[in-house]
């Protein structure tokens, strides 16, 4: 009989927004009349902007007839996209990063699992905890970690807590690790990584040649101008960092799925023999041999987000949402209920009133104010006594969420 891949047994009971699907729709069968608000996965609710929608049409009409019909695409990307990726998000930010150091792809959730596979197995692997899921439990499929103990952390695994107490900046790993996962501005903390900081993280990782792994996903809500939007911005990260992005919050493509990962040339790792070799390559070969590219209608669209119409409409969607996260922040606040980012960040971590767990607290918001978040405990140990809520809704569903909000704690 076929057997198994058994890390699979570690993992824990499902993938975190999936359990939190099954409470809720559980919830939702048994009060019908309860009008549920959601602010627990990062979904945008919003209509993409009027020129993506346009390219999009447009990309689907040339599918339309033979003379401008297309079949199978290069499978890094339409020249078009890579170029305005290039020019738009790196070089206007005098950043080097070349066209060809770009692969478009389906999403940051499948990139930063799938980037695992030019590791090899032995690679020590670092992470932030709380931290976005999908960066352990993919280390854990791919059996670089033992089993997780009590509090959901895995042998093998080096974590690296961002607490209120070290005022969510991670410290610099004790021991030496090979792979280090980073995201900022956080998710789900909402907070965000100077200069400094970062530097220090591309300095620890050319000493001790390590690769960090930058997602890079929520860059577009950064409103701070001393904030880095990419690792890149920092002095020798071409060396030492792999950068992912998305379209999906950036322009609303959670559902449309655009994306892209950034592999320098210069990026490099080891053999077992001791010989570097530039991961650019190997990403390409993975990537040609298992995808075959994000469909030209999409690429389109994501095109348009850099057009001169798309960028206000893009600009103007994500100050919708951060205008939610304010409303959030401040009407949490007004409560006083402790909370962080929400800023440079589309998530708003909040403390649990009186030191309760996460997921007691999830099950008292839902049964008592019909609200949804997101427990800091399914981030990780660290996560533990916090809360996480998107602001990714109607302005509408925003303000009733804080008013029910503030009655079940105020
Ligand atoms: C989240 O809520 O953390 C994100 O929406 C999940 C994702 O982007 O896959």
């Amino acid at each position: 009989m076929a057997r198994i891949n058994e890390h699979y047994r570690k993992l824990k009971a499902g993938y975190l927004f999936p359990e939190i699907g099954r409470r809720v729709a559980k919830f939702c069968a048994e009060n019908p009349e309860a009008k549920v608000i959601r602010l627990g996965i990062g979904d945008v609710t919003e209509a993409l902007p009027p020129a993506i929608i346009q390219a999009f049409r447009q990309g689907v009409e040339e599918l339309a007839e033979r003379k401008s019909f297309r079949g199978y695409g290069p499978e890094q990307g339409y020249d078009f996209l890579r170029e305005a990726i290039q020019k738009n998000d790196f070089a206007s930010r005098g950043v080097q990063v070349d066209a060809d150091e770009i692969f478009v792809s389906d999403g940051s959730k499948c990139d930063t699992g799938n980037i695992l596979e030019i590791f090899g197995s032995d690679n020590k692997v670092a992470i932030v905890d709380p931290v976005y899921p999908v960066y352990v439990d993919t280390n854990v499929m791919a059996g670089r970690t033992g089993p997780s103990d009590d509090q959901g952390r895995y042998a093998g695994l080096v974590y690296i807590p961002a607490t209120a107490a070290n005022n969510f900046v991670p410290e610099l790993p004790k021991e030496r690790v090979d792979l280090i996962y980073l995201c900022y501005p956080n998710n789900p903390t909402g907070m965000v990584a100077t200069k400094d900081e970062l530097a220090r993280w591309v300095d620890y990782a050319r000493k001790n040649d390590s690769i960090i792994l930058f997602d890079a996903a929520y860059e577009a809500y950064i409103t701070d101008p001393k904030i880095p939007h990419s690792i890149y911005e920092i002095d020798g990260a071409r060396d030492v960092a792999i950068e992912f992005r998305s379209f999906s919050k950036t322009a609303g493509f959670t559902g449309v799925r655009c994306a892209l990962t950034v592999v320098p040339k210069t990026v490099m790792a080891t053999t077992t023999g001791g010989e570097r070799i530039p991961l650019h390559g190997l990403w390409n070969r993975r990537h040609t041999t298992k995808f075959n590219g994000v469909s030209y209608p999409v690429q389109r669209a994501a095109e348009a987000v850099y057009s001169t119409e798309g960028k206000p409409q893009v600009k103007a969607l994500i100050d919708f949402y951060l205008t939610n996260a304010r409303l959030i922040r401040e009407g949490l606040q007004a409560s006083g209920i402790t909370v962080y980012g929400g800023e440079n960040a589309p998530y708003v971590w909040v403390k649990t009133p009186g030191n309760e767990s996460s997921w007691d607290f999830f099950d008292r918001l839902l049964k008592t104010a019909h609200l949804v978040g997101t427990p800091g405990s399914g981030f990780g140990a660290s996560g533990e006594g916090y809360f996480r809520l998107s602001a990714f809704n109607s302005r509408e569903n925003v303000e009733e969420a804080v008013r029910r909000f503030r009655k079940v704690v105020g």
